[in-house]
């Protein structure tokens, strides 16, 4: 039935306002994408303020086009207009765009930027038979993309501070055991805790063959030989309780069969052994998301075009998505998998919530 409500001059300008708003959204992210990718960023960051010109001559690009790219980031808030035509990245946007090593460095997001609008080509026929498209539709830089976003925080962090707060993790990582990271990505997370814990074996499962690719390269550039990478397609997790440890970081809500995956996690996994989930905060009811995440536009948007697509991929995927996994699903899907304790880690994380599962 067609609406009865007459429509209101003022809103249809702030409704307008709304939309072209999420347009120049558009518009900024694909400017800090390419900003990103030329080092645009890192060089006002390494030697302060520029007009064009010095910009022009700090990076050998064309003047005129850099000129057009400052006015647009300045005038989006993204860089600071100091007049006379020279523009300042402030050290906030520092840490969140140029230092690959700040836990809140967030660049590295929009690297598959092009990749995933690039895809929604493809959605139309998505919406149409419910089949989704993989991780790798997003090409390599979409491994290189997550890796990039997620990489600084698992460095910062993962081993220091996370690690230790899971009881009697630290002890067994030292003593030496087997430890498996389902859904490892680039492999940054297991990698750091190779290097900081050598007498432990180490194991990354993942489909995507782009992210085994540069997990294999990471690997050998840290020059470290107590980690392998699996292709669970061919070389599934092993059921023979072999594993001490055991993680799924931000991959579970991805999955076209997550149930399998923890039922298969349940038979991988030592008597005494530890599950650690972390996955994307996330209320059980669309109206707390959208009330309480004033990410939710920007993560239902993700899930359409990465997340639910991948868990979707697949002939009955369960299609959970960005903002799929809460926790009282989370609780009610492990325990359906065989475990008996489920405990969520008091853990400040902007996006991440984190739980301990014990068989
Ligand atoms: C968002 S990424 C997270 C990667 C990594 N854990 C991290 O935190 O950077 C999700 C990963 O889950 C992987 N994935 C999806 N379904 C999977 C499955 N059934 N088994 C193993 N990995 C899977 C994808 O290929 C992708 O690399």
């Amino acid at each position: 039935m067609a609406t009865t409500r007459e429509l209101d001059g003022d809103k249809l300008k702030e409704y307008a306002k709304l939309v072209f708003g999420a347009l120049g959204g558009a518009m900024t992210s694909t400017m800090i994408y390419l900003g990103d990718r030329m080092g645009l960023f890192k060089a006002l960051a390494d030697d302060g303020p520029a007009t064009s010109e010095e910009l022009a001559a700090r990076t050998g690009l064309d003047e005129r086009w850099l000129r057009e790219w400052l006015y647009q980031q300045g005038a989006a808030g993204v860089l600071e207009y100091d007049g006379d035509g020279r523009f300042e990245l402030s050290p906030e946007g520092r840490a969140v765009l140029a230092d690959e090593r700040h836990p809140a460095f967030g660049a590295g997001f929009f690297s598959h930027l092009p990749q995933s609008l690039a895809n929604a080509e493809q959605l139309p026929e998505s919406f149409r038979t419910g089949l989704g498209l993989p991780y790798d539709a997003l090409g390599p830089e979409g491994a290189r993309g997550i890796e990039r976003g997620v990489a600084p925080w698992f460095r910062a962090l993962l081993v220091p501070l996370v690690l230790p707060l899971v009881e009697g993790l630290v002890d067994k990582l030292k003593r030496g055991v087997r430890v498996a990271d389902i859904g490892c990505g680039s492999g940054v997370a297991l990698i750091e805790m190779a290097r900081a814990f050598p007498a432990s074996e180490f194991h990354g499962y993942d489909i995507s063959r782009h992210a085994l690719w540069r997990a294999e390269e990471n690997r050998s550039e840290a020059g470290i030989e107590n980690v392998q990478f699996h292709d669970s397609r061919q070389d599934p997790l092993p059921a023979d309780a072999r594993f001490d440890f055991i993680m799924t970081f931000d991959c579970l809500h991805d999955m076209a069969q997550p149930a399998e995956v923890m039922a298969q996690i349940q038979r991988a996994i030592a008597p005494d052994g530890i599950w650690l989930i972390a996955d994307i905060k996330a209320h059980a009811t669309y109206e707390e998301n959208v009330e309480r995440n004033p990410m939710a536009p920007m993560m239902y948007g993700t899930s359409v075009l990465t997340c639910m697509s991948s868990a979707l991929s697949e002939p009955g995927g369960l299609g959970l998505g960005t903002l799929g996994f809460h926790p009282q699903l989370a609780r009610q899907m492990v325990e359906a998998a065989g475990f008996t304790r489920f405990e969520p880690l008091e853990l400040r994380h902007p996006v991440n919530a984190f739980y301990v599962v014990r068989p």
